[in-house]
């Protein structure tokens, strides 16, 4: 089972939240709404997950909290976003909030995403103390994380990746369970290698046709558990050699940016490297790392004093599925 935390949530957010309501709903391009949805509502939904999760919700984004969190309303059985909203502050329940969170974020991601990452990966953990951990910071559906591992097994051969270990988190928890299954479309990997797919992947059959599983021996190296960026205590205590943090920071302001970066500092191994996304640039964010090229990021300072290790958790190699076979 994926470990969750106690999510830090938004306090007294109602009254400072809500601005003036405008009486009229909200109606963009020509969907049709069950809803009312007033423009007081969708700045109400963007303090809110700024607040929660960090997540910058741009105008351009008012069908799509419509259309997510339009399924809460039904789901709850409200009749407008007021009321919704109401409820969530009201309330204060910590599966709604995850809902609403779960809700806003975007999860966009693939097998070795930004593929020039992992031979630079794959020729620095070698050169490491061993054994080697890294953290992907906002894993998504696990094919990052995953991905991670594999580069980690090709450099290190099967016997040194067993010792590795890679720490999966995101702030969503249905990603994250979907992550911890590894079971994925055999669409999504057919641009690997035969080789990659062989190694990595059983194919399914019967039920499961059509799709793949991640191997369990790559399922092991990897633990998933919920982390929300932007909480002040990550409550991790050991350093890790490599931090991916990829496509995440680009829906963070950048105060936010910065309070993450200097979170990850103390948790880098000294030259430890911080990968980001393609359109992610922490230069001017940060003194901690410095840019060694092609988006990737090397910690300036030699690494501070050495924390105790991360509280244990279940591994995602537990799982076990029917159907598929190699
Ligand atoms: C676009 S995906 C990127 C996935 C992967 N890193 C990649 O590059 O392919 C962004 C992920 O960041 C997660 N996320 C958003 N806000 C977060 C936060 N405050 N803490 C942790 N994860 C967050 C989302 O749930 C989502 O899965």
């Amino acid at each position: 089972m994926m470990a969750t935390r106690a999510q830090q949530r938004p306090q007294a957010a109602r009254s400072q939240a809500a601005p003036p309501e405008r009486a009229e709903p909200v109606r963009s391009g020509e969907q049709a709404r069950d809803f009312e949805f007033t423009s007081a509502d969708f700045a109400r939904i963007r303090d809110l997950i700024h607040r929660s999760a960090g997540i910058s919700l741009s105008d351009h984004k008012r069908d799509m909290a419509y259309s997510r969190l339009a399924r809460r309303l039904r789901a709850r059985g409200l009749e407008t976003f007021k009321q919704y909203l109401d409820l969530i502050e009201a309330e204060n329940d910590p599966a709604e909030w995850e809902a609403f969170t779960n809700a806003l974020t975007t999860n966009l991601t693939a097998f070795f995403r930004e593929a020039h990452h992992f031979p630079i990966l794959a020729e620095f953990v070698p050169r490491r103390a061993q054994p080697v951990s890294v953290w992907c910071s906002a894993a998504s559906t696990g094919e990052e994380p995953y991905s991670i591992a594999m580069t980690l097994i090709e450099a290190l051969g099967d016997s040194g990746a067993r010792q590795a270990t890679v720490l999966a988190t995101d702030i969503d928890t249905q990603v994250l369970a979907k992550a911890e299954a590894g079971m994925y479309q055999f669409d999504q990997v057919k641009h690997l290698s035969p080789e990659r797919l062989k190694r990595f992947f059983l194919k399914g059959t019967g039920a499961h046709a059509g799709m793949v599983k991640v191997r369990p021996e790559v399922r092991a190296m990897v633990r998933f558990e919920q982390l929300n960026l932007t909480d002040r205590d990550y409550q991790l205590r050991s350093q890790f050699d490599a931090i991916f943090c990829r496509n995440v920071m680009i829906y963070f302001d950048k105060p936010t940016q910065a309070q993450v970066l200097a979170r990850f500092e103390p948790l880098m191994k000294s030259g430890g490297l911080l990968f980001a996304g393609h359109s992610e640039n922490f230069t001017y964010v940060t003194q901690a790392f410095k840019l060694r090229g092609q988006t990737v990021y090397e910690l300036t300072r030699d690494a501070g004093t050495a924390r105790t290790p991360v509280r244990a958790t279940s591994h995602a190699g537990s799982a076990t599925t029917s159907g598929v076979t190699a």
